[in-house]
């Protein structure tokens, strides 16, 4: 083997190697067992469509990656960028670099849009500073001294997607972030989502739209009781009718 085949060999590997990994993961809300050993693998700066029908265990999956109590994480391993994530506490994964948007956005009432952007960057690290928020989301920079509950809820979503950026970065799990929201402002959001690809920052969304998570997406992920019912690329499951049929009613 010549040296120019071992290079290219390793960084192929480099390349192939997820960044975020999970494995064989198991969790329970008291006694109900829900996430039942459910496995997946995204590259850097990624997008995964994690998809499956209402109860399917999406929010439950999220949740458990971020380290949330409840529900609780029994077995398995979680790594992201050769981090064990599973040894982790929420706020540790958060200083790792997990950031959950949950569904209901937790934008924190009585303050400003910009005392909540500037409320996420206390936390240590490298965030987007504010002058960078402000060029990517034009909105939020018109809304700055505006209570952030007022704002509508498409720019609520930018905010809480804002509030992720300002702190360090490199998971952002999106938990049914265009619910409600107008075609264009869904536009607006797949376009920052789609910006923040290059910086090498990994999502992971889920999504009732599977249709458009899909047609953003890179990967997917089908649930479904608890379980991975499909893993492989977004395409894929946009090609196949039955599948689509099956597992998300579209
Ligand atoms: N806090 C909870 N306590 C007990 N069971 C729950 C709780 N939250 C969700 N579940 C149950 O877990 C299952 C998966 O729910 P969830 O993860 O919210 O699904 P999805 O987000 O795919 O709609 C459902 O059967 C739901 O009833
Ligand atoms: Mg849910």
């Amino acid at each position: 083997m010549t040296a120019n085949t071992t290079i290219r060999q390793a960084s192929e590997i480099e390349t192939t190697r997820p960044f975020f990994s999970v494995r064989d993961m198991h969790a329970y809300y008291g006694e109900s067992y829900i996430v039942q050993g459910v496995s997946l693998d995204v590259r850097r700066g990624e997008i995964l469509a994690l998809l499956g029908r209402n109860g399917a265990g999406k929010t439950s999956t999220l949740r458990t990656i971020a380290r949330t109590d409840n529900p609780q994480m029994r077995q398995g391993e979680i790594w992201l960028d050769g981090a064990p994530v599973h040894q982790m506490k929420s706020f540790e994964a958060a200083r790792a670099g997990i950031q959950l948007v949950p569904e209901d956005r937790r934008i924190i009432q009585g303050l400003t849009v910009e005392e909540n952007l500037t409320l996420a960057k206390v936390a240590p690290g490298n965030g987007w500073s504010l002058e960078q928020i402000y060029q990517s989301f034009p909105r939020l920079a018109e809304r700055r001294t505006q209570e952030g509950v007022t704002l509508s809820g498409g720019e609520q979503q930018m905010l809480a997607i804002a509030r992720a950026l300002a702190r360090d970065l490199k998971l952002l799990l999106l938990d049914e972030p265009y619910e409600g929201l107008a075609p264009v402002i869904v536009q607006e959001i797949e376009r920052i989502l789609h910006s923040i690809k290059p910086l090498g920052i990994t999502t992971i969304i889920v999504e009732q739209n599977a249709v458009a998570a899909l047609k953003l997406a890179d990967r997917a992920v089908i649930l479904d009781t608890g379980e991975v019912v499909f893993a492989g690329t977004a395409k894929e499951v946009l090609d196949n009718a039955e599948l689509r049929h099956e597992y998300l009613a579209i």
